[in-house]
């Protein structure tokens, strides 16, 4: 391969695929896409796939190349004629790949976001030991802060005792705890923490409806009618364009090195534009009560409302509107880029929830 090799776990992700197309349209970089087989579909089968649908299956085996492993397992169990090509060509490391469910159990979430970066450590410094790796690039995310308490998250730190709403939450704030002991130890760094991740700013495209999309239907189709929250309290979204122009844009500055991005919106929308905009653009979407969370009773819920409400449990901390994050970092690394913060308006809340209607998944 004659130009840069970027090496990428968590591409057949929401946030990876986005990242393969930018990448291979606005660079010349080479990209090594670690995949696993699911089902009947082999690892190759499962990347060709989405590349087809990407419109980007000209650059398999050209520009792409797939490498099959697991990231639960030590060096992600990579074949050694493939290890020995990384160790050869391999510049940048993307570690994306985890798990994203916030009703994951304790375990899952342990074995693949704790473990999952440990391994991939383990392979960085192999890398960086034997080959000429330059940069590792964490995904963490903007709720290693823990979702539940009151704090103004700083960038290149992680808070002491956070109140985390979830296994999510808790595993990937010990991940970047890992990522961080590797930077001080000198692996060169750069970490991501974006929000949470929705549709594309102008058209509200996503490849799948993943993290907050679940609890949007909770609520459009009736399954809950009441919210322990204020009208006042923002959740924090972030388009998928943003975070992947903005990621790029980081990455390629030199000065990104060791640093940590808060990729999140500088002013989220609150619950109270949510709930109107869907007021005034779905009228029949059921009511939805507001209540204040210190008169919150579950057991006053029906059985089935109960049921309902465990689900949308690890959700909660979204929506509590008093955790911010500082973009020193960001604000400075973009500033002139043209790559401007995003808006997550009303008027933004209407485009990413018709594309959900558009696409079939939220049925209003
Ligand atoms: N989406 C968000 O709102 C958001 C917000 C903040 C931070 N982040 C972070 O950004 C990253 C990407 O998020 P996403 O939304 O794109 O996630 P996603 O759509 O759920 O994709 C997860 C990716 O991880 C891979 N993966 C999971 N377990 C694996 C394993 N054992 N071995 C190999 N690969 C494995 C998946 O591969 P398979 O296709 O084989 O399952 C998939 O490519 C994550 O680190 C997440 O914590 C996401």
């Amino acid at each position: 391969m004659a130009h840069e090799l970027i090496f990428m776990t968590g591409a057949t992700g929401v946030l990876g695929q986005d990242l393969v197309k930018e990448l291979l349209e606005t660079t010349k970089a080479d990209i090594a896409i670690l995949a696993r087989a699911k089902g009947r579909k082999s690892h190759s089968d499962r990347v060709a796939k989405i590349l087809k649908e990407m419109g980007l299956d000209r650059h398999l085996g050209a520009r792409i190349r797939v490498i099959e492993g697991d990231v639960t397992h030590h060096k992600f169990g990579i074949k050694k004629e493939d290890l020995e090509f990384l160790e050869r060509e391999c510049e940048v490391f993307y570690h994306i790949a985890a798990l994203t469910a916030l009703n994951g159990t304790e375990k899952e979430c342990q074995l693949i976001n704790v473990g999952g970066t440990e391994h991939a450590l383990e392979l960085a410094w192999d890398l960086r030991k034997k080959g000429k790796l330059g940069r590792f690039v964490y995904f963490s995310t903007a709720f290693v802060a823990g979702s539940i308490w009151n704090h103004c998250s700083k960038e290149d730190a992680l808070p002491k005792n956070p109140g985390f709403a979830n296994y999510y939450e808790s595993s990937k704030y010990k991940a970047e705890t890992k990522v961080r002991e590797a930077m001080t130890k000198g692996m060169p760094t750069t970490i991501i923490r974006p929000s949470i991740v929705v549709g594309h700013s102008v058209t509200g495209v996503v490849s799948d409806f993943n993290v907050i999309y679940p609890f949007f239907k909770l609520f459009a189709h009736g399954a809950l009618s009441k919210l322990p929250t204020h009208l006042e309290n923002t959740f924090n979204i972030v388009p998928i364009d943003f975070v992947i122009k903005a990621t790029c844009e980081i990455v390629k500055n030199p000065k990104s090195l060791n640093k940590t991005f808060h990729l999140v919106s500088p002013h989220p929308p609150t619950i109270g534009a949510l709930l109107k905009m869907a007021k005034d653009e779905y009228p029949n979407v059921p009511p939805i009560e507001i209540i204040d969370p210190k008169d919150f009773q579950k057991s006053k819920m029906t059985a089935q409302e109960q049921m309902v409400f465990s689900i949308m449990e690890p959700y909660l901390g979204y929506l509590n509107g008093h955790l911010t994050f500082d973009m020193t970092n960001t604000r400075e690394i973009l500033r002139g880029t043209g790559n401007h913060l995003p808006k997550t308006d009303s008027a933004f809340l209407k485009t990413m929830i018709h594309y959900a209607v558009k696409a079939g998944y939220l049925v209003l």
